[in-house]
């Protein structure tokens, strides 16, 4: 079996049982049981650039790297999360592109490129990660790397006309050519990039492949999943002091709706929010019996599309508790801290309600989370938008449209009142594909594409005999 080298913004830290992120979560568990090499910045900020470090944690090397303060403002908050996410989101009215973001972007993954080479051998697969690092193909080939290089893209990808809205779009997606496999989350986002190769730029599919010069692509849909099994394990594990006062709640009568987001204004919050609000105001019956625990740990808090929802956020739920909040009764609960993956699970499994609408998103683990935490005999109701990349496969899930608030607050409603028997058949129907497109099968089919022989072997020796 080759050496498997991922390559992402962070790295995970693997002496941590939990992560947050979808990214980190996915791969921390594969990777410790797997073994290899996981390259990235160490999340550190210091006054100037510094070289990678290694550090061997169980099966796994962990190769390092600090980021200069210039590099963590320009690249990460830059580039990477005031243009490509908004852009990569829908959000055109959030791109912030200032100078210097694309260059220190470019110099950041160039910088990566020559840190990684001298630990790379002939054999391994290479596996980058996310937006942050879309041109690391094409630096390391020109380092000379022939290796097996793949992507994937943990985010949406946009289609064709909103991706032409930025200058260098056409970059963009020479940038992905230079891998030999690109993997995206659904069947939108496939669609979406296919059609920009076709349309823009005139390539062909020929052979499950896209030819450019004497290079090929492949580009296909590979579905994010979760740990089931041990996530199920942590959800029923001794409750502590939250679940314990949930059950507690519980036995008083009390349903819970539950939120689980970074903070982030693609997780339609503020729609959530509100369409809360509505259900009390269509169900007064529901006051006092029907609370709602939103829980949003802060996330890239100096980029100022962030600060501005986190104001838009505690003013709603301010507004909405003053309303309807009774001396004995808060309506909702609104957290604003990180809460460890170990505590999340027992209060999915403890909520009647999983409420999960982003207005758009790559996959959305919680969605799967909420799934795998149930109790089968008993099962709560996942309300999902239609927009996450997780409701092409969890159709069975109550979709909404997560713009309209009446809509959410209707299914809200019909989550509340749904029969045992409808409830265990949407469940179960869910559980099955929880289970099935797993974290191990999402990376274990990503791998086998990658290794799969095509014509870039031969491309690579021409080129070295050339050369
Ligand atoms: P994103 O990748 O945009 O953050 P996902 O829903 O795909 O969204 O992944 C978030 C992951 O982070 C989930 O696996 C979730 O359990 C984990 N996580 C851990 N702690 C938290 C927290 N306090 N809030 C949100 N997510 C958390
Ligand atoms: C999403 C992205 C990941 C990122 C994570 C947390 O899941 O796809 O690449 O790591 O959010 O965001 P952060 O900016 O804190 O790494």
């Amino acid at each position: 079996m080759p050496r498997v080298v991922i390559v992402s913004n962070r790295v995970a830290d693997l002496r941590k049982k939990s992560q947050t992120g979808g990214l980190a979560v996915a791969l921390a568990d594969a990777m410790r049981e797997r073994g290899g090499i996981w390259f990235g910045w160490s999340g550190e900020t210091k006054e100037e650039a510094a070289p990678a470090v290694a550090e061997t944690i169980g099966r796994v090397a962990a190769v390092s790297l600090p980021l200069s303060r210039r590099e963590v403002e320009e690249y990460y908050l830059g580039y990477a999360n005031s243009v490509l996410w908004p852009l990569f989101h829908y959000r055109l009215d959030l791109v912030d592109h200032r100078p210097n973001f694309l260059d220190t972007y470019a110099a950041v993954n160039r910088r990566f490129a020559t840190e990684l080479v001298p630990y790379l051998e002939e054999d391994d697969l290479v596996w980058v990660q996310d937006y942050h690092l879309m041109p690391l193909a094409a630096r390391l080939r020109e380092l000379g790397c022939r290796n097996r290089i793949g992507f994937f893209l943990h985010i949406p990808f946009p289609p064709p006309d909103m991706l032409a809205a930025t200058s260098n779009h056409r970059e963009m997606v020479e940038w992905l050519l230079e891998f030999d496999l690109v993997g995206l989350q659904t069947s939108t986002d496939v669609g979406n990039l296919t059609r920009y190769l076709e349309e823009h730029m005139g390539l062909e599919e020929i052979g499950g492949a896209y030819r450019h010069g004497s290079r090929q692509v492949r580009v296909e849909r590979f579905p994010i999943g979760i740990d089931p099994v041990g996530f199920a394990a942590m959800a029923r594990e001794e409750p502590d002091d939250v679940a314990i006062d949930l059950m507690r709640r519980k036995l008083l009568g009390q349903r819970q709706i539950i939120g689980v987001d970074r903070l982030d204004y693609s997780k339609g919050l503020p729609e959530r929010l509100r369409a809360y609000g509505r259900l009390l105001v269509q169900h007064p019956e529901y006051e006092r019996v029907v609370s709602f625990l939103q829980i949003a740990p802060p996330t890239r808090e100096d980029v100022d599309a962030y600060a501005e929802i986190r104001l838009e956020l505690e003013a709603l739920a301010g507004s909405i508790n003053g309303r309807f909040a009774e001396f004995n009764w808060t309506p909702i609960r609104y957290i604003h801290r990180p809460v460890s993956r170990e505590k999340l699970a027992p209060l999915l499994r403890a909520s009647d309600v999983g409420f999960v609408t982003p207005l758009r998103d790559g996959m959305n683990l919680v969605a799967k989370e909420y799934v795998a935490a149930q109790d089968v005999e008993d099962p709560g109701v996942l309300v999902l938008s239609r927009f996450a990349g997780a409701a092409e496969e969890l159709d069975a899930a109550l979709l909404v449209n997560p713009y309209d608030v009446d809509e959410m607050s209707r299914r809200l409603h019909q989550a509340l009142e749904m029969p045992l028997a409808e409830r265990r058949r949407r469940h179960e129907e869910l559980l099955e594909k929880v289970m099935r497109q797993n974290a191990t099968a999402w990376l274990e089919s990503f791998l086998e594409v990658l290794e799969r022989p095509d014509g870039n072997q031969e491309a690579g020796t021409a080129d070295q005999v050339a050369a």
